[in-house]
């Protein structure tokens, strides 16, 4: 519970880092800078090239929870629910049981507003922590990055999904590609904090995926800063070992039995 209510207190204090890990070495480095450390089913795009993120399974989300939660010992961990794992509120509960229980993580993510608000108050109402996630879904747009909350009705979508999924009492919301003033609506109307992701400064944090920001995954998407270009540097290494092993100065007397 401290940690839930550590990440509601920074509303309106200080911003919110939340950052993607799929293995542990990554997440123990994520964990030292981060509130929230999600296990997101990018994964599917990020490792397996999958077209969309609907192809990845429970047992892949749940395989690379178990290894990032070796990884993470201070930051609140959320992981993605897979694409048809919470089609209705007895599918939800028992996959959301299953990611908890298998990952020891502390919650968990659904995609989308109205549609799965039955499922999220079934989830809450069994105890089970819930974020939220709006705007681009890509569980549903498969893979076509779109900015939400151009049209009047759009942004009342937006709005009243964002109102009713605080009502049932997730703890934050995840902003996908929602246009800057319609996020800094919801920002300004919720108690509860929106992490941003291509959605503006005006939310209350942001999240990447931190093979993106590292350099690791080459993608054009608008909101990705490279912040690192972790490839080149990796590169550097592999070539030191390739060359030494050809010039036979590794392994030396010092690295052999
Ligand atoms: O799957 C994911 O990594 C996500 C974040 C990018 C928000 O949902």
């Amino acid at each position: 519970m401290k940690k839930f209510k550590k990440i509601l207190a920074k509303k309106n204090r200080s911003k919110i880092i939340c950052l993607t890990a799929y293995s542990k070495n990554i997440a123990e480095e994520v964990d030292k800078y981060a509130d929230i450390v999600l296990v997101g089913d990018s994964l599917g795009s990020v490792l397996y090239n999958y077209s969309s993120t609907r192809k990845v399974t429970l047992t892949e989300m749940i395989n690379h929870s178990k290894s990032v939660r070796l990884g993470v010992k201070k930051s609140l961990m959320v992981v993605d629910m897979p694409y048809k794992t919470y089609d209705t509120n007895v599918s939800a509960l028992k996959n959301a049981k299953k990611i908890i229980k298998e990952t020891k993580c502390d919650a968990v993510k659904l995609e989308g507003g109205k549609k799965i608000i039955k499922q999220v108050k079934f989830l809450m109402k069994n105890k089970i922590p819930v974020m939220g996630h709006l705007g681009l879904l890509p569980q549903s747009t498969k893979g076509k990055f779109k900015s939400k909350g151009k049209s009047s009705r759009e942004i009342k979508q937006l709005i009243s999904d964002a109102l009713s999924l605080q009502r049932e009492g997730v703890f934050a919301i995840v902003l996908e590609c929602v246009k800057s003033s319609v996020a800094k609506q919801i920002t300004k109307s919720l108690s509860i904090p929106t992490i941003g992701i291509g959605s503006s400064v005006f939310c209350d944090g942001q999240v990447l995926v931190t093979d993106d920001l590292l350099g690791l995954n080459q993608t054009k998407i608008k909101f990705v800063k490279r912040f690192l270009n972790l490839k080149k540097h990796i590169n550097i290494g592999l070539r030191k070992f390739s060359s030494e092993v050809k010039s036979k100065k590794y392994p030396s007397k010092k690295h052999s039995y």
